[in-house]
């Protein structure tokens, strides 16, 4: 059955004020990558019984949408290795449609993107953010420890080729990519793509993964920046967390998030689902709220549904307690980036 916008009912508004209309759909837990900052070398992921069909998925966002989500980003995991995943964009772009959905878009290590480039286009999605922390082959390797650079250089390519705006994300990781700041901007600013750097958040056990000594407060890179270019702070925003600014001299456009040196949450206006149905009203949080069951109770109406969404976003807290100010990790999460896309 293929559930269609309902009318709009009253929007999502937090306790905080914060209306929510970003939904971030972490569509599979699975990747090709184990990136050494997102994930352990040896994961254990849900068993595929455990996922949500992509019919539930479909209904979920149409029910959020139908409370006024405008934006959907889909992730991971890696967004584009679950099965069939083309259909579900297919399927959401009659949001757009309609326009009930202002964007659809996806984050994605590129792995697949040289695969799927033209069917996202033709679903919809006109813009995609790719993970992308060096251009060093070997550094690539290490940072990704599974990936392959080359790979991912063709999946932009191909991205690029079909019309889709491309911006790339880098988790700024001191003594390994700092060397590289003038290179990847230049790198991108050829390609006409924006670049945004990330701090480095403590999710996840990570074993020996240091990732204090890691932590590149993006101050500095900011510094850095300062030192070549003119750097002008921009007021536009995309609806995501980056602040942006603009180097003269290329033209080209930075975006800082920094939910360590800067927080940003007093503007948070996203939840996050994670592929088994669950709710996230913080990634820097634990609670979460199981939408599942809400989901199954009724397969007539979506009231449970609407219900249950009302109730979790009553719940959604200030902000996260990420923290490593006194030279330790405070505000870490059990649980690893993949769970929940970020
Ligand atoms: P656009 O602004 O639409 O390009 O997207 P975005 O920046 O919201 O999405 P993207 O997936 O590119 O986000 C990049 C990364 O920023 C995420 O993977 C997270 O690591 C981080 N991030 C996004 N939203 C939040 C948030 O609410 N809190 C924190 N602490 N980090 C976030
Ligand atoms: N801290 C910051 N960013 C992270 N990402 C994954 N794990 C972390 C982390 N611990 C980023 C990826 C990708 C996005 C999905 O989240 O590099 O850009
Ligand atoms: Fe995969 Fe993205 Fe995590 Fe890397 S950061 S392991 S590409 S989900």
């Amino acid at each position: 059955m293929r559930f269609t916008c309902f009318p709009m009912t009253a929007p999502l508004i937090d306790p905080f004020a914060r209306a929510i209309t970003y939904l971030r759909v972490s569509v599979t837990d699975r990747c090709d990558f184990r990136c050494v900052y997102c994930m352990s070398e040896n994961m254990t992921f849900l068993p595929k019984r455990d996922l949500l069909t992509l019919e539930e998925l479909d209904r979920m966002c149409t029910t959020f949408i139908g409370m006024g989500v405008e934006k959907l980003r889909i992730t991971g995991g890696e967004p584009l290795v679950r099965r069939d995943i083309i259909q579900f964009f297919r399927n959401m772009g009659r949001h757009l449609d309609s326009g009930a959905l202002k964007e659809l878009t996806l984050t994605t290590n590129g792995s697949q993107l040289a695969k799927y480039a033209q069917d996202l286009w033709d679903a919809g999605v006109r813009r995609v953010n790719v993970s992308l922390d060096t251009l060093d082959e070997d550094k690539f390797k290490a940072v990704t420890r599974w990936g392959r650079l080359q790979q991912v250089l063709e999946g932009i390519d191909a991205a690029l080729d079909v019309g889709l705006k491309v911006k790339i994300n880098a988790v700024a990781l001191k003594g390994f990519n700092e060397p590289e700041l003038a290179t990847i901007t230049e790198w991108c600013g050829k390609r006409g793509m924006d670049l945004t750097w990330i701090e480095v958040m403590p999710m996840g056990d990570m074993g020996d993964y240091d990732r204090i000594g890691q932590y590149w407060s993006l101050k500095e890179v900011r510094r850095a920046y300062d030192d070549h270019y003119t750097v002008t702070d921009l007021a536009e925003r995309t609806g995501g967390p980056a602040r942006y600014v603009r180097l003269e001299e290329t033209g080209q456009k930075i975006g800082f998030i920094t939910p360590l040196s800067h927080n940003f949450c007093e503007s948070c206006n996203r939840v996050r689902l994670t592929c088994t149905g669950q709710l996230y009203m913080c990634l820097g949080q634990e609670d979460m709220a199981d939408l599942r069951a809400a989901l199954r109770a009724d397969e007539t109406s979506t009231a449970p549904l609407e219900a249950a969404i009302r109730a979790a976003i009553n719940l959604k807290p200030k902000g996260h307690d990420f923290d490593y100010s006194r030279q330790k990790v405070d505000g870490q999460m059990t649980r690893h980036m993949s769970h929940t896309g970020g």
